[in-house]
């Protein structure tokens, strides 16, 4: 049984975890800069590179501690890193961090795309997971509907056109001067809101499978300064609404084409929201298949999920070359 150490600093978490081949988590440690971010409404990228250099050290030695290995000589097989996509200046920390420790320990190392890391996070808490799997991969910076055969077989059917979800969600907050990520902020308002109290339009019904959020949020705003009365709870759930509506008429679209489908997952911080999972829940009762909704510590960036992707593609494509670079736009469809 292999155990890969895995380092992710592709945004604002540092992470480091040790994972098995079994899909056992040993430990997971994550250090948020969010803090620093807030004040600005979003991720500053030079903070949350500085903030990575200061943490990586100490959250990579509390990972191996917390599993029981000596954080100078650990017996891991392999050290997993996320090598794209994510800002440039984090994610360089995070692989030369890895490279290094790989050398100095005398292991190899492997490179993995962060969003196959998002794909393998149901995995780790659902090993009985049914094939093939289609996953709504929701985040700050990506949305997907990715059809999985296999673990590590994969094929995107359709990404956003625009904002990703996340990104909507945040400036629709940003708008109603809700404090970042808004994400969380406006799925608790919306709890006390009317869906349907403002009008919005339900953007690309088209038989594809891609989104478009940024319509969407125009119409937040046209539709809040026509309407200035109208309660906070109810413009959020107003939003809420739209935008689970269209990723699940699109995931609808896609069991409908792709009838063979045994399961469907949600991955990326957007997966906790409360009404993208009620609709996922219901969707797998109609079509009689299973739903696997992750904890929010499998939703958001955590590096046990890097590992996890990074033992498969250790054990299928072998180490990465030492002269490895960061890819801040590494595509999902160039992998797998
Ligand atoms: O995956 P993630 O932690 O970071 C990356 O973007 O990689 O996702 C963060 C995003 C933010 O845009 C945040 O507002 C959103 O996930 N988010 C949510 C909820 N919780 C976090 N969006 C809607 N409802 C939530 N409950
Ligand atoms: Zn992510």
């Amino acid at each position: 049984m292999a155990l890969a150490l895995a380092i992710e600093t592709s945004c604002d978490d540092t992470g480091a975890a040790v994972v098995d081949s079994s899909w056992h988590v040993h430990s997971s440690v994550i250090e948020s800069s969010i803090d620093l971010h807030r004040a600005f409404g979003g991720v500053v990228p030079e903070l949350a590179g500085r903030a990575h250099l200061t943490t990586i050290g100490p959250v990579v030695e509390r990972a191996l501690l917390e599993a029981g290995l000596d954080p100078h000589a650990p017996a891991i097989d392999v050290v997993a890193v996320t090598s794209g996509p994510g800002l440039i200046g984090s994610l360089l920390i995070g692989l030369s961090a890895a490279k290094a420790y790989a050398l100095a320990w005398g292991k190899p190392f492997v490179g993995v795309n962060h969003l196959e890391g998002h794909l393998f996070a149901p995995l780790l808490e659902r090993p009985d997971l049914h094939w093939p799997l289609v996953t709504l991969l929701v985040s700050g910076g990506h949305s997907m509907i990715v059809l999985q055969r296999a673990p590590g077989v994969h094929e995107v059917l359709g990404e956003t056109i625009d904002d990703a979800a996340g990104e909507a969600y945040d400036k629709v907050a940003r708008w109603l001067g809700l404090a970042y990520p808004g994400g969380p902020e406006i799925d608790r308002l919306a709890a006390r809101g009317t869906p349907g109290a403002l009008k919005l339009p339900v953007s690309m019904t088209g038989d594809d499978f891609d989104f478009s959020f940024s319509g969407l949020k125009t119409a937040v705003v046209r539709a809040t300064e026509k309407n200035p009365d109208v309660a906070l709870a109810d413009v959020a759930a107003s939003f809420q609404s739209a935008v689970a509506e269209q990723l699940l008429r699109k995931l609808r679209r896609t069991l409908e084409k792709y009838d063979d489908v045994r399961g469907i997952a949600l991955a990326g911080g957007v997966a906790a929201n409360s009404a993208l999972r009620r609709g996922v829940e219901s969707l797998a009762g109609e079509f009689a298949i299973s739903s696997y909704l992750p904890s929010l510590a499998m939703c958001t960036d955590n590096a046990a999920m890097i590992a996890a992707a990074g033992l498969h593609r250790f054990e299928h494509d072998g180490p990465s070359d030492w002269t490895l670079s960061a890819r801040p736009n590494w595509s999902l469809s160039e992998v797998g």
